[in-house]
């Protein structure tokens, strides 16, 4: 079955064509850095305007970087939630608009969960597993029963922890997105210069919670005590320092959860997924066995998108003209908050 697949949720307008929910024909992925760097972050105004113009391009790229005609696309997979409203409705009214003049059909599905999936177009992964999602919205771990069965164990009470790495980025004017420019510099860094705290979590708080307010607030105020005479900023210490608080509470979280469920396998998913420190802390850990995603299908992309809609769609699960975008996930078994 040939997936074609549209992400429009934040500032990446993507397409691509997957054939049985694993093998990449076609990934096209057209990102608005550029256009929203000087801004420091996604303004959701000038992303949907931006997903408008693209839109129609670069779902055709797909179909012909394919191989493929659009009368050859079995079904359409578009992301529908969560995300940003105004873009992920210029994706999802295009999906609705080829398939209601094509008549293939469509199916709406989770942003989050096809962050999780994208290891599975490289990998074989027998449920359950271990889920931790890092990404600039969301922070979770889980246990996976399915492609669409997720118990959360822990999430952030706050802010997710993509969002602490580019605000931290922001306070300290890096330029954006922060994750990759704060992992190069903690790269050249010592961890050991600053002492910046795991989170304490308040009481009732699940012992698999993480929290970042905390965290990027002490960070940040590190900033005014560089205004005091015989201090220097560095900002590979304040990286490589915050770096390795950042990630070392999800490991921490991580390591726990697998000793408690006694469940070995865990798969990442998410933008941070691509960090560096995050890699070597999992692989180094013997009793695990972890699967990431290359680079490219860390941060957004349609390819996850289509792979995960394959599912839903070889059982007949359609999407209907009605369905509306969402801001919030809803798919996960467990209330999540
Ligand atoms: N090497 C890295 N280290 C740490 N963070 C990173 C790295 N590369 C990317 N990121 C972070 O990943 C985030 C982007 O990931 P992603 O595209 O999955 O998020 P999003 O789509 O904006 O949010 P969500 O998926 O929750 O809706 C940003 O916050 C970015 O700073
Ligand atoms: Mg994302």
């Amino acid at each position: 079955m040939l997936v074609l697949g549209i992400e429009s949720s934040c500032d990446e307008c993507s397409a691509a064509v997957v054939e049985d929910g694993k093998k990449i024909l076609s990934n096209v992925i057209a990102t608005q850095i550029e256009i929203h760097k000087k801004y420091d972050g996604v303004v959701p105004e000038i992303a949907s305007r931006t997903h408008t113009e693209w839109v129609k391009g670069v779902v055709e790229s797909a179909i012909k970087e394919s191989g493929c005609t659009l009368d050859d696309i079995d079904g359409i997979s578009v992301t529908n939630r969560p995300g940003l409203i105004g873009s992920l409705m210029v994706g999802l009214s295009y999906a609705k608009g080829l398939s209601a003049s094509s008549g293939i059909p469509f199916v709406g599905i989770d942003h989050i969960l096809a962050h999780l999936y994208a290891s599975q177009l490289e990998n074989d992964i027998e449920y359950p597993f271990l889920g931790l999602i890092v990404s600039g919205g969301h922070t979770v771990i889980g246990k996976v029963q399915d492609f669409d069965n997720v118990e959360v164990l822990g999430t952030t009470i706050d802010d997710a922890c993509g969002e602490a790495y580019d605000k931290v980025a922001k306070h300290y004017g890096l330029g954006y997105p922060g994750g990759v420019l704060i992992d190069e510099l903690a790269q050249k860094g010592d961890p050991a210069a600053f002492n910046f705290p795991d989170a304490s979590l308040h009481k009732g708080a699940h012992r698999y919670d993480v929290s970042y307010s905390g965290l990027k607030t002490a960070v940040i105020n590190q900033l005014n005590q560089f205004h005091n005479e015989g201090y220097e900023i560095n900002n590979e210490n304040i990286a490589a320092s915050f770096q390795k608080a950042a990630i070392g509470m999800l490991a921490k979280r991580l390591f726990k959860a697998a000793s408690d469920t006694g469940i070995n396998k865990v798969v990442v998913g998410g933008g941070v997924a691509a960090n560096s420190y995050l890699r070597s802390l999992l692989k180094d850990k013997n009793n695990l066995e972890v699967y990431f995603p290359s680079m490219l299908l860390c941060t957004d992309n349609a390819a996850m998108v289509a792979g995960l809609g394959y599912h839903y769609l070889n059982r007949e699960e359609y999407s209907d003209l009605t369905l509306n975008a969402g801001s919030r996930v809803m798919q996960f078994k467990n209330k999540y908050p």
